[in-house]
C-alpha cells in the first residue's frame, strides 16, 4: 500500500497520557495512518543509514511524535536530533532545543518583538561584577539555571548577601553562563496557554502557594480554570510562531509596574489536562488532540507522483 502511511511515538503514560495516546492513535488509523508506540530512543541504535528501534528502522518512518517530557536522556536527545535530520519530528529538534533553554528562548523572544522579562548574561568568570551592577539598576533579580524546570534553582537575589551565596552555585555548576532576569511584580499567578499548530488551544492558570513567589505546582502553586483575554491569547500565539514550536505551553504573567503581559518561557511538552483538572472543568485535550492529528496528517501527505 504506496498510501500507507505510519509515525513514531513516544508519549508519556502518567497523568492521563496512556488514555490521551490511544485516541491519538485511533482518530489517526481512522485516516488510515498507523503508529508505532513507545519508541523510546533511549533504546535505539544506530548503525549506517538507520536508526533502529526493536527491528523499525525510524529513519523510514513518515514523522516521529516525542512528547515524554519527564523520560529525556541525554542519548536520546542526541538521537532525536540526528533522525530529525532525515525525517519530519514534532517538535522539530531546533525548537525542542530552545525551548529546553531559557536564555535562547527568551534572546529569540525578544527579537520577535515579543515581551519577555529583562534579564542579563554573563560569563560566570565575569558576572559578579556585572551583577552587582544589574542587582543595583533593578533592585532585585532571579538567576535561573538556563536548562532548569519545575521551578528547581531558581533564586530570588534582593541584595548583596544573596548574591555573595549565589557564587558557589555557580562555581560547583558545570555550564559557563550566568542568566539572570529582572524580578517582576507580579500578583503570583500566570496564565498557561496551550498552542497547536498556530491555534489557540486551551488555557489555565497558576497561583502561587503559601509565601512561594513562583507558580509551579512543583513549589506548591495550584492550577485554576482561568479564561484569557485576546492580549493573552496574541502574545502566546507570537511566542510560539517565533519559537517554530508545533505545540507550545506558554507562561504569561502581568508585569504589574510595566502594566503588560511578558512571557516567561515557553514550554515544548506541555502537559494534557490531567484526568483530576479535566474535572475540574479543563476541558481542551480533545481539542489538542484534534489539531495534533490534523497536523500530523498533514505534514505526512505524501506527494503525487504524477
Ligand atoms: N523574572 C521573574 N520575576 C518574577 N517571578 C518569576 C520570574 N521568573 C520566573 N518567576 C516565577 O517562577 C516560576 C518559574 O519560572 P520559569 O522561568 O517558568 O522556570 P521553570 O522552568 O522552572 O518553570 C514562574 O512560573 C513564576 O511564577
Ligand atoms: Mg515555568
Amino acid at each position: 500500500m504506496p498510501n500507507k502511511r505510519t509515525i513514531g511515538m513516544w508519549l508519556y503514560k502518567n497523568g492521563g497520557g496512556y488514555a490521551i495516546g490511544e485516541k491519538i492513535i485511533s482518530k489517526l488509523q481512522e485516516r488510515n495512518i498507523e503508529t508505532i508506540d513507545d519508541i523510546d530512543l533511549h533504546k535505539a541504535i544506530a548503525q549506517n543509514k538507520n536508526i533502529v528501534h526493536n527491528g523499525v528502522k525510524l529513519n523510514k518512518l513518515d514523522l516521529f511524535f516525542s512528547y515524554n517530557a519527564g523520560e529525556q536522556t541525554v542519548y536520546q536527545t542526541y538521537l532525536y536530533q540526528a533522525l530529525n535530520r532525515i525525517i519530519p519530528m514534532i517538535n522539530s529538534y531546533d525548537s525542542f532545543q530552545l525551548t529546553e533553554d531559557k536564555f535562547q528562548t527568551s534572546f529569540v523572544l525578544r527579537n520577535a518583538g515579543v515581551n519577555t522579562s529583562d534579564y542579563k548574561l554573563f560569563h560566570r568568570d565575569d558576572a559578579y561584577q556585572g551583577l552587582k551592577k544589574v542587582l543595583k539598576k533593578w533592585g532585585g533579580m532571579v538567576y535561573k539555571p538556563t536548562n532548569g524546570w519545575g521551578g528547581s534553582g531558581l533564586t530570588k537575589i534582593e541584595d548583596k548577601e544573596s548574591l555573595q551565596a549565589l557564587v558557589p552555585t555557580l562555581n560547583q555548576s558545570n555550564r559557563r553562563e550566568v542568566f539572570v532576569e529582572r524580578f517582576i511584580t507580579y500578583d503570583k499567578t500566570d496564565f498557561r496557554v496551550d498552542v497547536v499548530d498556530g491555534h489557540f488551544v486551551g488555557c489555565y492558570g497558576r497561583k502561587a502557594g503559601g509565601n512561594d513567589w513562583r507558580t509551579n505546582v512543583t513549589s506548591g502553586g495550584s492550577v485554576f480554570i482561568r479564561e484569557p483575554n485576546d492580549d493573552v491569547i496574541d502574545i502566546a500565539l507570537k511566542a510560539a510562531a517565533a519559537c517554530g514550536t508545533d505545540i507550545a505551553g506558554v507562561d504569561i504573567i502581568f508585569d504589574q509596574e510595566k502594566e503588560r503581559y511578558v512571557v516567561l518561557e515557553v514550554n515544548g511538552i506541555p502537559a494534557f489536562a490531567t484526568p483530576s483538572q479535566e474535572k475540574m472543568g479543563l476541558d481542551f485535550n480533545d481539542k489538542k488532540i484534534e489539531l495534533i492529528v490534523d497536523m500530523i496528517d498533514r505534514k505526512t501527505k505524501k506527494q503525487k507522483s504524477n
